[in-house]
């Protein structure tokens, strides 16, 4: 198993260009290409506002900038929307989409998730795709209903070259935010069943594809959570704007394995 592992910044709406690129500095500045003989990827997602002159600042470093969302349509009159192809302009990588927090406030449906991942590779960009359940889902026994709904709308038409080129991310809804992080073995079990069904849809490429954590990742908690077999990496919110708490969770073979 070859999958090197990635930790990706989510600022949410945080933080002024000021303050983004003294952040984004710091953390460029302390970052090395691997740990421990491990391959880390690196990628911090800003807000819209601070993605150019971050993205300036990366400029030669391993650390990848990411968005937190773009819509699905090339241009066009679609006031205060942004899209894949202008991420790319600034120096995105990657983008996210299908957040917790956009499907819940702003209404983002699974079919909105599609259009978006695939306007986002078709922008040469990797998606970072969300799935997750709601604790009264989780109550009910609809998780891995939920997960498995969630991607195969989300993966609607998806090739195995897109699937190689996108990222998916378990966020257990509750556990974003909110300090209680999933156990090792409910992260585990979740990241089992999204790589059993992308490997059902297509095959091999399930190998190779990144699925990351998110929900209260700490430097605490993260060991425990990367040694997991299918966990490849987190999406972290809080923990993410501060450069000593982010760099921790980057070297996370350093850090205790609390969890
Ligand atoms: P959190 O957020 O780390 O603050 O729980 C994670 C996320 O929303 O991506």
């Amino acid at each position: 198993m070859s999958r090197s592992a990635l930790i990706v910044g989510n600022w949410k709406m945080y933080k002024t260009v000021a303050e983004g690129l003294e952040l984004a500095t710091a953390i460029k500045n302390a970052t090395a290409p691997t740990v421990r003989g491990r391959e880390i990827a690196v990628a911090i997602a800003p807000p819209f506002t601070a993605l150019y002159p971050i993205g300036k600042r990366l400029e030669g470093s391993t650390v990848a900038l990411a968005a937190q969302d773009c819509f699905w349509e090339a241009q066009g009159a679609f006031t205060g929307e942004v899209s894949a192809a202008m991420l790319a302009d600034v120096g995105c990588r990657f983008v996210i989409v299908g957040h917790s927090e956009r499907r819940q406030q702003f209404g983002e449906t699974d079919a909105a998730v599609n259009l978006k991942a695939k306007a986002i590779l078709k922008a040469g960009l990797s998606p970072i795709i969300c799935v997750g359940e709601t604790e009264k889902e989780r109550d009910a026994g609809e998780m891995r209903g939920r997960i498995i709904s969630q991607l195969a709308e989300g993966l609607f038409g998806f090739t195995s070259e897109m699937a190689q080129r996108s990222v998916i991310a378990y966020e257990p809804v509750w556990a974003i935010g909110t300090g209680r992080v999933a156990t090792t073995e409910q992260a585990q079990e979740v990241h089992a069943l999204i790589r059993q069904y992308l490997h059902a849809q297509l095959g091999e490429v399930a190998q190779s594809v990144r699925i990351l954590y998110g929900g209260s990742v700490k430097p605490n908690n993260i060991a425990g959570l990367m040694a997991q077999p299918d966990v490849d990496g987190a999406l972290v919110g809080g923990a993410s704007l501060r450069a000593e708490e982010f760099l921790q969770i980057v070297r996370f073979h350093e850090a205790p394995a609390t969890s």
